[in-house]
C-alpha cells in the first residue's frame, strides 16, 4: 500500500505549546475587535444559509455574486479545486516551488503530472492544465511580476498573504484567473476554517467546485468572519497591522543579521533565513521557540520564521545566544 502524504505546516505540531512560535505566518496582532465580537455571537443553533446568498453578495465586490464560492478555508478550495479540475479532464498541475505543499500534495493524491516551477515565467503547460500561482509566495514572502500567457489553462491565484503584503503593490491578476481568498491569517484568526474563491466565469470548472461542496461547508462562525472581512472598520485595522508588522520585521531581522544568519528579501511578515547552526529548529524548540524548518520546502538548512513581538524577539535572541555560543 502507497503511505498516505501528509503536509508539513507552521504552527502546532503536536508537542507543547510554544511560549513564542516564529512557525506560523499567520498575524501575531489577533483580531480586530469588532470582527472578533462577531464571531463570538455567531448563531450556532441554527444552520447557516445553504446557499450562503446573502455573504456571496458582500464578497463578490464588482464580481457576479455567482461565481463567488465559499469554502472551508484555503485548504478546502485547494483540495476542491484540484478534483474539480481532474474531473474537467486536466491531468498537470504547475505549482511554485519552494510553495505551499498542499498544491502539490491535493494533484499526487488525484494522480496528476505535478509540474514545479521556480517562477511564473517557467510555467509552459504541455497539456490544458491547473496551474497554481501563490501571490504573494509562501514559504518566501516573494511577489512574481507577471506570467506568460495562460489561455485555455485553470490558473487559481492563491491571495492568503495579500493582506499581509507589507511592501509594495500586488501584481495584475492574470486574465481569466481565479482568486482564492483565506483572510483567517491576516486575523490572527485561523482556528476558523473559512475561505472564498472567485471564479472568472461560470465555466466548467466553477460548475464542478460548485457541485463538489459540501452542505454548509462554512460554519456560523466561519460566516461571521468573512461577512465582516471586507469591513471598513476590518480594513483600517489591518492597515494599522501591518505598519506594526513592517517595524517588527525589520528589527527581527535586525536581530537576526546580528547573529550571522543569512535572510532572504520578502515582501510579507514572514521570510526564508538560515542560521549558522544546521540543527537550530530544534534546540529553539526545547527551548520553547518554534521556527519552520524549510527542508519540506526543498530547502535544508533554512527555516521560515515570521515577525513577533519585541518580547518574542527578545526571547529568541537570548535562546540563540546560549545556543550558537561561540560557535559562530
Ligand atoms: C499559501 C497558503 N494557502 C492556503 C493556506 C490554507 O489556509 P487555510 O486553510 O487556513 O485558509 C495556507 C496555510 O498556511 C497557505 O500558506
Amino acid at each position: 500500500m502507497t503511505p498516505p502524504l501528509l503536509a508539513q505546516h507552521g504552527g502546532p505540531d503536536g508537542g507543547p505549546a510554544p511560549a513564542h512560535d516564529f512557525s506560523t505566518n499567520a498575524s501575531p496582532l489577533g483580531p480586530p475587535p469588532a470582527l472578533l465580537q462577531a464571531v463570538q455571537a455567531a448563531d450556532r443553533s441554527a444552520y447557516p444559509d445553504p446557499h450562503y446568498r446573502a455573504l456571496r453578495r458582500r464578497l463578490a465586490g464588482p464580481s457576479d455574486d455567482e461565481l463567488v464560492l465559499p469554502t472551508a478555508g484555503g485548504a478546502e478550495a485547494i483540495r476542491r479545486l484540484t478534483l474539480a479540475a481532474w474531473l474537467d479532464g486536466r491531468r498537470e498541475a504547475w505549482v511554485p516551488q519552494p510553495g505551499f505543499g498542499d498544491y502539490a500534495l491535493a494533484a499526487h493524491a488525484l494522480g496528476f503530472t505535478v509540474k514545479p516551477y521556480a517562477s511564473p515565467a517557467d510555467i509552459r503547460p504541455t497539456a490544458p492544465a491547473l496551474v497554481w500561482l501563490c501571490e504573494p509566495c509562501n514559504p518566501t514572502g516573494a511577489s512574481s511580476a507577471s506570467c506568460p500567457p495562460l489561455d485555455g489553462h485553470h490558473v487559481i491565484v492563491d491571495q492568503a498573504y495579500e493582506p499581509l503584503r507589507l511592501q509594495g503593490d500586488a501584481p495584475a491578476l492574470p486574465p481569466g484567473a481565479w482568486q482564492l481568498a483565506c483572510p483567517n491569517k491576516a486575523l490572527g484568526l485561523t482556528g476558523i476554517r473559512a475561505g472564498y474563491v472567485i471564479a472568472p466565469s461560470a465555466d466548467a470548472l466553477w460548475s464542478q467546485a460548485l457541485s463538489l461542496a459540501p452542505s454548509w461547508v462554512l460554519s456560523a462562525e466561519g460566516v461571521a468572519l468573512l461577512t465582516h472581512w471586507l469591513d471598513d472598520a476590518t480594513q483600517a485595522w489591518l492597515a494599522q497591522a501591518r505598519a506594526t508588522l513592517r517595524d517588527w520585521a525589520a528589527r527581527q531581522r535586525a536581530v537576526l543579521a546580528a547573529l550571522h544568519w543569512q535572510q532572504q528579501a520578502s515582501c510579507t511578515n514572514f521570510w526564508l533565513a538560515r542560521p549558522p547552526l544546521h540543527d537550530t529548529p530544534r534546540r529553539l524548540r526545547e527551548r520553547g521557540l518554534r521556527v519552520r524548518d524549510a527542508t519540506s520546502f526543498g530547502l535544508p538548512g533554512w527555516v521560515r520564521v515570521s515577525a513577533q513581538p519585541p518580547g518574542a524577539q527578545q526571547a529568541l535572541r537570548e535562546a540563540l545566544l546560549d545556543i550558537q555560543g561561540d560557535n559562530t
